[in-house]
């Protein structure tokens, strides 16, 4: 078989990049190594920026997300038993973010890619990636005992952070950058209404927690625990117990409790990769970058690589020129790079490190209350999390 460009994942990165290929005529085919019903069980985040929103309009899957998102103008900080409203739209010019979850985003883009009749192969198996070093790369794979090969023009890796793309690219010409943190969040998912109409994000000295929302009878809610901790340990009752002893009194009293229907336990890290291109070999989302899930940005990122990289193939199919995919690498790092400083940034200060202490304690509500103060220090807040330029 042959394409212009196999994408190799079909996470929310590989389905935009497909749809907006689509969009100018060029020819994609998705590998991917689990099923679909695997992709779409994963939840995953929940808050995009306006950038990501017009991305996907431009890929002609948001008309569901605008039926059903739930624009949010603000946030609120919680600590010293008290709420703090961050206005992000007073702040932004009238920027918002929209709230709708990663697996909805998935489901658009699948429906959309199904609708126009383009082929993407779950399972699979041995997904190898060879000769992207020169002019005539390809793909092979395995599905059903037998081993496939597809020739193509370049190769996308959006297969996240265990992927093969990652691990395909020349050892020595790679290098990464990493961090992690010492504790993990357990997040629940309940058929409740939400504690609050937008998003808390708490500090506490019993440890970080976060209320957020899938729609209006939908909530999901976040607690951070140890590393090692094992979801079998939280019983419902226990997480109801924990999550409110972490909010302000008034916050706590508008938790509605009921059966959780997903329960998980993510570890935070920060990682990077650089660069992103190897010949034609092009790394896109969390196959480059991990990010602490604290400002909100793993998916935002993963999505700004597919505007630039997509920008870099029409340039090259439709103006002839290599401009756009040698700048890809270049200019997608320097936006990841900002949202890696200011994930890491929101991480240290709103979460219980084993050294953060009554001092420590003391320093990051300090730094909460000058944020909220200042506006200067709310406006810093306020720009990152709606998301920075392109
Ligand atoms: P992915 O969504 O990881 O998609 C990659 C796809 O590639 C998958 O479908 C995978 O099956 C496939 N694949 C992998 N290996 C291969 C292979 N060898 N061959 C073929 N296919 C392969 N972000 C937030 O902003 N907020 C959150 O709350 C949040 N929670 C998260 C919780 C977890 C447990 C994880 C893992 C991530 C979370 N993120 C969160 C991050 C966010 O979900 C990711 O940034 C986003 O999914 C990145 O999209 P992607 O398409 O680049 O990668
Ligand atoms: C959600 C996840 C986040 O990491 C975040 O910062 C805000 C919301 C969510 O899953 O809803």
């Amino acid at each position: 078989m042959r394409t212009q460009i196999v994408i190799v994942g079909s996470g929310p990165s590989g389905l935009l990049l497909g749809q907006l290929l689509a969009g100018i005529g060029v020819e994609t085919v998705i590998l991917e190594r689990a099923s679909r019903e695997h992709v779409l069980g994963r939840v995953r985040a929940g808050v995009l920026e306006q950038g990501t929103v017009e991305l996907l309009e431009q890929a002609g899957a948001a008309a569901r997300l605008h039926a059903e998102g739930l624009p949010h103008s603000g946030i609120s900080l919680a600590f010293d038993g008290r709420l703090h409203r961050i206005d992000l739209e007073a702040l932004t010019g009238g920027r918002h973010v929209t709230v709708y979850g990663q697996t909805e985003v998935t489901h658009d883009l699948m429906d959309k890619r199904d609708a126009a009749g383009l082929t993407t192969i779950y399972e699979a198996a041995n997904v190898t990636l060879h000769d992207f070093d020169g002019a005539a790369p390809f793909a092979t794979y395995d599905r059903d005992g037998v081993t496939h090969r597809i020739d193509c023009d370049f190769i996308a890796g959006c297969d996240g952070y265990h992927g093969v793309s990652r691990k395909s690219a020349p050892e020595r010409a790679l290098k990464t950058f990493e961090r992690q943190y010492p504790f993990g969040w357990l997040g629940v998912l309940a058929e409740v209404p939400p504690a609050d109409h937008e998003l808390v994000y708490a500090n506490h000295e019993r440890g970080f927690a976060l209320c957020s929302m899938r729609s209006t009878h939908r909530s999901r809610y976040y607690v951070q625990c140890p590393q090692d901790d094992r979801v079998e340990a939280w019983s419902d009752e226990r997480f109801w117990d924990e999550l409110r002893r972490r909010l302000p009194e008034q916050t706590a009293a508008n938790v509605v409790t009921g059966p959780s229907f997903e329960k998980s336990i993510a570890p935070l890290r920060s990682f990077v990769a650089e660069p992103l291109r190897f010949g034609r070999l092009f790394l896109v989302g969390d196959a480059a970058h991990i990010v602490p899930p604290t400002g909100a940005k793993g998916l935002n990122l993963a999505a700004s690589d597919v505007r630039y990289l997509f920008a870099g193939f029409r340039d090259f199919y439709v103006e002839k020129s290599h401009e756009g995919i040698d700048a890809y690498s270049s200019k997608a790092l320097a936006r990841v790079w900002k949202a890696v400083r200011f994930s890491w940034w929101m991480t240290t200060m709103l979460h219980r490190f084993p050294d953060t202490g009554e001092f420590g304690q003391r320093i990051q509500e300090a730094e909460l209350d000058y944020l909220v103060q200042s506006r200067a220090a709310s406006t810093a807040l306020a720009e990152n999390y709606v998301g920075l330029p392109y």
